[in-house]
C-alpha cells in the first residue's frame, strides 16, 4: 500500500465505525426524536474539542452467532473534551447497535474512560442508552456492570459524575446513574427501569408501558431518581454544561471562579414574606434576591418541593443552598424531602462546597403514613448530614423554625458557623396554637370564654416565644438582621470562614442512616 492508500484505508476505517448500527438504525434513532450517539457527544462538549478513543473494538462474544455479528465500537463512543474550557471525559452508548446493550469489551471502554477521568481529576459524564447487561454474553456483562458499579463508587466524593438518561435504560444500566451525583433526564425520550414491560408482563401478567414504569416525569417528581428535567435533548444538554461550570472539577480544587453581578431580583427583599405568619411565600424568591444575577440552578426542582436545593453564586464563588418551602406543605420535612436535602448537603460537602440554609418550617411533618415509612430514619438523614459537614455552613431563619426542623435546619447545635435571623423569625418548639392549646389547655377548658381565652394564650405565647430574640439573647442566634442585610452579612461569614477546620476523633467512617 502506498503512504495515501494507509490513510485512506484508515478514513474508511472511522467512517464505517461512525456509522454505528448503520443507516436504518440510526434513522429509526432519529425519528424517536433522539441525535445519535456521537451528535449528543458533540452538542454537548465545546467545537472541535472532542477526541475519541477505542473506536475500532471489537466485541469478544462468541456464541448466539454473535461472532458474525459486526458491533462498531461495541456499541460505546467514549473520549475526552471541554465544557467551557473545563476538561471531561465522556462516554455514550450507542442504541443502533445492539441496543446500546453492554458486554465485556464495551463495559472496558466505559471503565477505560472512568479510570481516566478519575486518574486526571476531571468530571465524568455517561449518556446512558441502553438495553442493559448483553443477554448473549451472559456472566461477562454482569462482569462488565459489576466493575462499572466498583469504579462509580471509588470515583463519588472525588470527581463529579454526570448521567444522562437518553433512551430506555434497562437492568444494569440504570443502576450505574443511580451511583452517580446528578442524572439528567427528558420528555418523552428517557425510561429508566429494572425490567421493562416484557418482563412485567411474564412475571406479574401485568400491561405497562415504558412511559408508565419509568418515564422522565416518574423519575423527575415521583422516584426521585432524577435531578434534572428537560423538554428535549438541546435543553437537557444546556443544563449539562451549566452544572459542569458550577461546579469544582474535582475535590481539591475549589468552584470555578465567575466575575460577580449584583442580585436583581423580581421582588424587594423586605416585601417578599407576608405579615400574616400563616401565609405561605416562594422561598425562591429570597434566595433570588440573595445570589449572584439572581441566578439560582435548581437540582430536584420536582420532586419533593417542600424542600429547595441548587447551586448559585456569592461574590462569584459557588454555594449550595437548602430551603424549606413555605408554599408546598408548609416547608416541613418529610421522608422525601429529608432524603433530597441530606444527599445534596453531602455533596456539597465532598467536593468543598460552601452550604446555605434559609429556613422557614414548622418541624418534621406529623402523621401515620410518614411514621411507618420511616420518618425518623429518613429525618436522622438530615441531622446526620449537617452534622457531618465541615464545609463552612450558614443559616438564616426567615420566619418558623420550630421543634425538630429547628434544630435539623443547620441549627448551631449541629455545628452551623453563622446563625441569623430576620426579625420575622419564630424559634420555638411547636408553633403558638399547638403550644397554647397543650401548656393552656385546663385554663383555656375552665374559662367562661374557652376561645377568648385561647386566643389570649397563644397572644401570650407568641410574644414570649415566638420572636428570634430569645434564641438571640442565648447565642443560639448569632445576630438579627434586617432582610437587606442579607447578602452582605452572608458574603462576609463566607469569606472569613474559606479556612475552616474541623476536627473529628478518629475513625474510619460513620454510619449514616442510610
Ligand atoms: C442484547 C438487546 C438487549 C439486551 C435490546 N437488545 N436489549 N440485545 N441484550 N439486553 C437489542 C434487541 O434485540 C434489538 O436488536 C435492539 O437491541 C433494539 O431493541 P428493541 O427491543 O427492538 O428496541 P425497543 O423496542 O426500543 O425496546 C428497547 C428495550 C427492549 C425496552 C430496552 O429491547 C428490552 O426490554 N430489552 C431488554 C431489557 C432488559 O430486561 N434488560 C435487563 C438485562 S439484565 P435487533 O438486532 O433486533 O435490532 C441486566 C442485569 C444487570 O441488565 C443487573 C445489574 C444490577
Amino acid at each position: 500500500m502506498s503512504f495515501k492508500k494507509f490513510i485512506l484505508d484508515l478514513r474508511n476505517r472511522k467512517k464505517a465505525a461512525e456509522k454505528g448500527g448503520g443507516d436504518k438504525a440510526q434513522a429509526k434513532q432519529k425519528a424517536m426524536g433522539k441525535l445519535n450517539a456521537r451528535e449528543r457527544i458533540i452538542a454537548i462538549l465545546d467545537d472541535n474539542s472532542f477526541r475519541e478513543y477505542d473506536m475500532f473494538v471489537e466485541h469478544v462474544a462468541r456464541d448466539f452467532d454473535m461472532e458474525k455479528k459486526k458491533l462498531q465500537g461495541d456499541g460505546v463512543i467514549i473520549g475526552t473534551g471541554t465544557i467551557n474550557g473545563a476538561p471531561v471525559c465522556i462516554y455514550a452508548q450507542d442504541f443502533t447497535v445492539a441496543g446500546g446493550s453492554l458486554g465485556l469489551m464495551h463495559s472496558r471502554k466505559i471503565c477505560k474512560i472512568m479510570d481516566h477521568a478519575l486518574k486526571i481529576r476531571v468530571p465524568i459524564i455517561g449518556i446512558n442508552d441502553s438495553g442493559g447487561a448483553r443477554i448473549q454474553e451472559g456472566v461477562n456483562s454482569l462482569a462488565g456492570y459489576g466493575e462499572i458499579f466498583y469504579r462509580n463508587t471509588m470515583a463519588s466524593g472525588v470527581i463529579p459524575q454526570l448521567s444522562v438518561i437518553l433512551g430506555p435504560c434497562a437492568g444494569g444500566a440504570v443502576y450505574s446513574p443511580a451511583l452517580t451525583d446528578f442524572v439528567f433526564v427528558v420528555e418523552n425520550i428517557s425510561k429508566m427501569f429494572i425490567t421493562g414491560p416484557s418482563v412485567i408482563k411474564t412475571v406479574l401478567g401485568e400491561d405497562y408501558t415504558m412511559e408508565e414504569i419509568g418515564g422522565a416525569k416518574i423519575h423527575a417528581q415521583v422516584t426521585g431518581n432524577a435531578h434534572f428535567y428537560a423538554q428535549n435533548e438541546l435543553e437537557c444538554f444546556e443544563q449539562i454544561k451549566k452544572l459542569v461550570t458550577l461546579l469544582p472539577r474535582n475535590n481539591q480544587k475549589g468552584s470555578p471562579h465567575i466575575a460577580p453581578c449584583e442580585p436583581k431580583p423580581s421582588k424587594d427583599i423586605e416585601e417578599i414574606v407576608p405579615s400574616n405568619p400563616k401565609l405561605p411565600y416562594d422561598i425562591r424568591d429570597v434566595i433570588g434576591a440573595v445570589v449572584d444575577s439572581s441566578d439560582f440552578f435548581e437540582v430536584m426542582e420536582h420532586f419533593a418541593p417542600n424542600i429547595v436545593i441548587g447551586f448559585g453564586r456569592m461574590k462569584g464563588e459557588t454555594v449550595g443552598i437548602v430551603a424549606n418551602q413555605p408554599k408546598v406543605l408548609a416547608g416541613v420535612l418529610d421522608c422525601d424531602s429529608s432524603d433530597k436535602a441530606a444527599r445534596f448537603i453531602r455533596y456539597c460537602d465532598s467536593f468543598g462546597i460552601p452550604l446555605l440554609v434559609f429556613e422557614d418550617m414548622p418541624g418534621y411533618l406529623p402523621g401515620i403514613d410518614q411514621e411507618h415509612m420511616g420518618v425518623i430514619r429518613h429525618g436522622a438523614k438530615v441531622l446526620y448530614a449537617f452534622s457531618e459537614a465541615s464545609v463552612p455552613k450558614i443559616t438564616v431563619i426567615i420566619r418558623k423554625a420550630y421543634g425538630g426542623g429547628y434544630i435539623a435546619m443547620n441549627s448551631r447545635h449541629m455545628r452551623a458557623d453563622f446563625v441569623f435571623a430576620w426579625p420575622t423569625a419564630e424559634i420555638a418548639v411547636m408553633g403558638p396554637e399547638g403550644a397554647a392549646n397543650i401548656v393552656f389547655r385546663r385554663e383555656i377548658e375552665d374559662s367562661v370564654d374557652p376561645e377568648a381565652m385561647r386566643a389570649e394564650k397563644i397572644a401570650e405565647y407568641r410574644e414570649k416565644f415566638a420572636n428570634p430574640y430569645v434564641a438571640a439573647s442565648k447565642g443560639y442566634v448569632d445576630e438579627v438582621i434586617e432582610p437587606t442585610e442579607t447578602r452582605d452579612r452572608l458574603i462576609h461569614a463566607l469569606q472569613v470562614s474559606r479556612d475552616k477546620q474541623v476536627y473529628w476523633p478518629e475513625k474510619k467512617h460513620g454510619v449514616p442512616p442510610f
